[in-house]
């Protein structure tokens, strides 16, 4: 029995709470490993439906372990209120449901306030930011000077700890025109809550090798999309972790054959919220009507989301930087009614043909896409359970992905409704 590493694909926003639901009833274990509360997933259970930002999935289904890893940003704040959250819909989160890495770099007030000054300084060069302060979050990682989870039960060095922060982030504030902290006042929150959060606060890397010895399946659940790499993303329209199947491993503290199968989640066309770059964009009535019938808009921030054709090549590229295995295909449906689908096979770039999305930021705004016109098809593929349900000409949409991505579909999604899937292959019994 392998683990599964669930991976977006794209830009985010594939569709991976839908699919983390279906493979989290068969874990034992759901591992966040990146990323915080920036991400939005989507679940409906039972006619429910519940909006999780920062929790992994698997908190809503019992007798699994939740378990947010070092490599995640945690805001003590919105982390305590989504457990309000689900507990008021009937979910038991306790210790024994729940841990948090306590190694884990905390998102604090100040660093939302920085991400959203910095985000207003850089004005129409803006990224486009979800202003939770996850990048200012990993850069204080990064620099050493970060608060972690475990510094809440050491007060005395605690208090230090955020004096030495805000002459960082104090200094940047008062730059940018926007109001400074008090250390007195950031320590006296982060007492308020930093008892009920140490709860939480265990060695992780422990007990998900005590998983490994014990065969218990894990499910690592990533947020975002490859596109929004630090690295391999559209840099610097990007999110600031790593968000590739490799961090499930470092953004957990397990090795990295411990990841098992990498299933990337993908949507049958393309969306993205945020600034950068996206070369199959339809700012057209197709990019409206696919917006409608996809009921883009985003999660966390309920932003429009922009949208286009299916991109092959950036899809490819993901699979390969990202070690997918096989992609769950989802979305489908909005697609039906369409008299043709474009598909991007590859790009232009000063008139010479390239099969892959450049680094460079002028190159990623230059390329042109090179479209392939598939017929669309006139019957439904919502709610479909089986390929025979398929209209001829969307299996052929689907089949001609597989081939230009070079990754095999294990599963289609063909509605939001959790049965509604077609099961090729098994990700835990790969
Ligand atoms: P940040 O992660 O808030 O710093 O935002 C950086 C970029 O990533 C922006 O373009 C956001 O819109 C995008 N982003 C962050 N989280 C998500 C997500 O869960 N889905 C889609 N886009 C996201």
């Amino acid at each position: 029995m392998a683990n599964v590493a669930v991976i977006g694909s794209q830009w985010g926003d594939e569709g991976k709470g839908k699919i983390v639901d279906w493979l989290s009833s068969r874990a034992d274990v759901v591992v966040r490993f990146q990323g915080g509360h920036n991400a939005g997933h989507t679940l409906v259970i039972d006619g429910t439906e519940y909006k999780l930002h920062l929790l992994p999935s698997g908190i809503v289904r019992g007798g699994k372990l939740s378990v947010i890893g070092n490599g995640v940003v945690v805001d003590p704040w919105a982390l305590l209120k989504e457990i309000e959250y689900v507990r008021e819909n009937g979910i038991e989160v306790t210790p024994e449901s729940l841990i948090v890495a306590e190694n884990a770099n905390l998102i604090l007030p100040m660093h939302g306030a920085v991400d959203r000054a910095m985000e207003a300084a850089r004005g129409k060069g803006s990224i486009g930011t979800t202003g939770r302060g996850i990048g200012p979050a990993y850069e204080d990682k990064a620099a050493r000077r970060g608060i972690r989870v475990c510094d809440l039960a050491e007060p005395d060095l605690l208090m230090t700890k955020i004096e030495k922060l805000l002459v960082h982030h104090n200094a940047l504030l008062k730059g940018l025109g926007a109001e400074t902290f008090k250390a007195q006042q950031v320590y006296d929150s982060l007492m308020q809550v930093g008892d009920t959060l140490l709860q939480y606060a265990a060695p992780v890397w422990r007990r998900l090798d005590e998983a490994r010895r014990s065969g218990e399946k894990v499910l690592f659940e990533g947020a975002q999309g490859v596109m929004l790499d630090v690295d391999h993303g559209t840099y610097p329209f990007v999110t600031s972790s790593n968000v590739v199947a490799a961090q499930a491993a470092t953004g957990a503290g397990v090795g990295p054959r411990s990841v098992g199968y990498v299933l990337g989640i993908t949507k049958a066309y393309t969306t993205r919220v945020g600034s950068g770059p996206f070369p199959t964009e339809q700012d057209n009535e197709a990019g409206t009507l696919l917006g409608e019938r996809g009921h883009e808009f985003g999660t966390t921030t309920g932003r429009k989301r922009r949208c286009g054709w299916f991109d092959a090549a950036m899809v490819r590229q993901a699979i390969k930087v990202a070690g997918i295995d096989g992609i769950a295909l989802t979305k489908l449906d909005v697609l039906d009614g369409f008299d043709e689908i474009k598909i991007c096979t590859g790009y232009k770039l000063a008139g010479t043909d390239i099969d892959y999305l450049p680094s460079s930021q002028m190159a990623q705004e230059s390329v042109e896409p090179v479209y392939e016109t598939i017929e669309g098809w006139q019957g439904t593929t919502r709610g479909a359970r089986s390929w025979a349900e398929l209209p001829a000409s969307a299996v052929k949409y689907v089949r001609r992905i597989e081939e230009l991505i070079e990754a095999p579909v294990a599963l289609l999604s063909t509605s939001p409704e959790r049965d509604d899937t077609i099961l090729v292959t098994d990700p835990f019994l790969e």
